[in-house]
């Protein structure tokens, strides 16, 4: 299916979804958000396909924001009515189950920052940016950023950045856990394509589960997370693929998944 705003191709059991405004580096624009959940819902629906990459066209930007041009014109009665923002936190955390990364490019800035932190994990170029302008424009963070972002690196680094609207580069960024790993820029798409095909060759729902394993850390107290995980961690000793997983370790062989 073709989008106006949204690239994706598929690499094997790899999807690729690119953000294609490179001019307007990338902003978010509503049918952008619009896209980008229908993209990641068909990710999700397809059993095909056991990982995906985000990433934005282009050198200079992953996305520079939501898109200010469309917003400039609205009223808080249009941004209520139409509850501006709420498909798109929920939708895209919830809906999608399986993995995905973030490769950032270059400005992630705002609403771009937020969107870059609902992936399972970030890689950065060395030439990306991070930041939460917001307070420039007059308002603050409207897609989680102000929660992700003091989850990732703390409250004072993540109140500097919301009042001071300044950007964290890479290697800030990687220091204060924000990112898991910095990739050359030339080598970021790369990089990011080779460790989701990783993910991708993993027996699919004990990486669903992993995935739920370490987000139940951002919901729920110690007790309760342990809780999880050790069900979790029980329900796949019933699949077929943790059988095939011990034998496939013990026959000194590659496991064959079945997903089951
Ligand atoms: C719409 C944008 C945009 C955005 C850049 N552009 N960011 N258009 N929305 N968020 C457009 C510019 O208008 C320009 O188009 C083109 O992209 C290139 O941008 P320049 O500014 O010329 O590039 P540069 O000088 O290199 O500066 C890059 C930049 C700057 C530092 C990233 O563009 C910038 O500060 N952008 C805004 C970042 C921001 O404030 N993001 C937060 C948005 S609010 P034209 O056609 O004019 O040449 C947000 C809110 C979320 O995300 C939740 C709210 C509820």
């Amino acid at each position: 299916m073709a989008y106006e705003t949204v690239l994706v191709e598929t690499r094997g059991a790899v999807t690729l979804i690119t953000i294609n405004r490179p001019k307007a580096l990338n902003a978010l624009s509503s049918v952008v958000l619009t896209e980008l959940i229908e993209v990641f819902a068909a990710y999700d629906a397809d059993s095909s396909q056991r990982c995906a990459v985000l990433t934005g066209s282009g050198d200079k930007a992953f996305a520079a924001g939501a898109d200010i041009k469309e917003m400039v014109e609205k009223s808080p009665a249009d941004f209520y009515a139409g509850d501006f923002f709420a498909d798109w936190t929920s939708k895209i955390t919830r809906v999608t189950r399986k993995p995905w990364i973030a490769a950032v490019n270059g400005f992630a800035l705002g609403g771009g920052c937020e969107l870059a932190m609902m992936a399972d994990f970030i890689l950065a170029s060395d030439r990306a940016k991070f930041g939460q302008p917001e307070i420039k424009l007059g308002v603050a963070p409207g897609m989680g950023g102000s929660q992700r972002l003091t989850r990732a690196v703390g409250k004072a680094k993540a109140m500097e950045m919301c009042l001071t609207g300044r950007m964290m580069d890479a290697e800030e960024a990687e220091r204060g856990g924000l990112v898991s790993r910095i990739v050359p820029h030339d080598q970021l798409l790369e990089d990011a394509l080779k460790t989701a095909e990783t993910i991708a060759a993993m027996p699919p729902l004990a990486a669903m589960m992993n995935k739920e394993m370490v987000n139940v850390a951002f919901e729920t107290t110690l007790d309760t997370g342990i809780l999880m995980e050790r069900r979790m961690f029980q329900v796949l000793c019933g699949t077929e693929d943790k059988t095939e997983g011990m034998t496939a370790f013990v026959e000194k062989r590659p496991g064959n998944w079945t997903g089951r």
